[in-house]
């Protein structure tokens, strides 16, 4: 059989009058470069690359990305306090600056930047899932110019945000919200039955890189805890950080040790989390890690053992699944679904957000 041949498109809007600056050049970061590449090898027309950063040097980009990426991650560790980029040429407005850390000092920047015109494009979720007041300051920058892409904070690019946003914007009233929101945690729970020790899902986990870099951010349920702040502040609500009840997988010693501890302390989560899973069979249900904001009660995230049959037990993998109730979908929710974690994906996300706002 023949090849179909592909429909005519339209002619994109060029791309090429930003100037893109990256930060940070850890897994997400190197998945960037890979992933610009790629693209650019298609022929699709990007801003260039001019300023690849992490916290330890500054590096203006070239033709050769892949080069100054490895140079970046090489370089030597930095004594004094600022951040390169924050010493170095900035961006002017209309740039756009591509955040791929996990830092607070960067999440800082993202309303500055949005004030004076500059986008920002963010896998970081500390800017609008952390502190309340933060969030609202980007919102409110934003409207000085900048634009702010935020697709790959929750759903690693699933058209979460978006569908929030477009249901609101359609005067459609968010009731609840409520998901399996990280990709780790689903992808640990569907393969979690007992017949090996929880921990050593968590070290398959981290070896695949479905965790954060330090796994207590899954396990604690933050990182759950900023997407579903970020959730529900996108569907029109002002819910603070300590709003959110969360229930954490983490124990105190677990939750206090050093960086360099914590493989040797996993094994304490296997005994709670193996009684927790039984408890749960006896009744034929499965272990879920929930998310849920009502507009009514609240907001909470932890463990639920659910029917096989409910909607956040479907899906297999790292599969995030999250249900809306709205005044539109009153009785039923709509359901949206599909893969929530991993470099690669987070990458195309960013890169969409790139694409969306250099094209206008
Ligand atoms: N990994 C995933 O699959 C995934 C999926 C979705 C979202 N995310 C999010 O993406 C972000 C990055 O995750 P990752 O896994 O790539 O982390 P990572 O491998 O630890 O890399 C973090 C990078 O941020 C840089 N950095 C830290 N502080 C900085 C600063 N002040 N200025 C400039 N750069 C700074 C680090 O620089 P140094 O190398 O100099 O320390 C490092 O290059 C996080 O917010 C994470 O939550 C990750």
């Amino acid at each position: 059989m023949s090849s179909v041949v592909p429909l005519r498109r339209a002619a994109q809007p060029q791309a090429r009058t930003a100037r893109l600056a990256l930060l940070g050049t850890g897994t997400v970061g190197s998945a960037f470069v890979a992933r610009y590449g790629t693209l650019a090898a298609q022929g699709i027309a990007l801003p260039g690359v001019s300023w690849i950063c992490n916290s330890r040097t500054q590096l203006a980009g070239g033709d050769d990305l892949d080069a100054v990426l490895r140079q970046a991650r090489a370089a030597a560790a930095r004594r004094s306090g600022f951040p390169p980029w924050a010493e170095g040429e900035s961006p002017r407005p209309g740039d756009i600056v591509v955040d791929a850390t996990a830092s607070e000092t960067v999440a800082d920047w993202h309303p500055e930047w949005l004030a004076r015109g500059i986008h920002v494009v963010t896998a970081n979720k500390l800017g609008t899932g952390g502190d309340l007041g933060r969030a609202q300051a980007i919102g409110d920058a934003g409207e000085a110019g900048g634009r702010y892409g935020d697709s790959a904070t929750v759903g690693a690019g699933l058209p979460l945000l978006r569908s929030l946003r477009a249901l609101v914007d359609g005067g459609d009233r968010i009731h609840s919200i409520e998901g399996v929101l990280s990709g780790s945690l689903a992808w640990l729970f569907a393969g979690y039955d007992g017949s090996r020790p929880f921990s050593a899902c968590v070290r398959e986990a981290q070896a695949a890189g479905y965790t954060e870099p330090d796994p207590r951010v899954d396990l604690s349920g933050e990182d759950v805890r900023r997407k579903l702040l970020i959730l529900a502040r996108t569907a029109g609500f002002a819910l603070s950080t300590h709003e959110v009840e969360v229930e954490s997988l983490v124990d105190a010693a677990l939750a206090q040790a050093a960086p360099d501890a914590v493989d040797g302390l996993l094994d304490t989560l296997d005994a709670p989390l193996e009684a927790r899973r039984a408890a749960a069979a006896v009744t034929g249900r499965r272990l879920c890690f929930v998310g849920r904001f009502d507009a009514q009660s609240g907001a909470s995230v932890g463990l639920q053992a659910l029917p096989p049959a409910h909607p956040l037990c479907a899906g297999g993998g790292t599969d995030n699944r999250v249900a809306i109730h709205s005044d539109r979908y009153r009785e039923r929710p709509l359901v949206i679904q599909g893969p929530g974690a991993g470099a690669d994906i987070t990458a195309a996300a960013l890169l969409d957000d790139v694409l969306r706002i250099a094209r206008g």
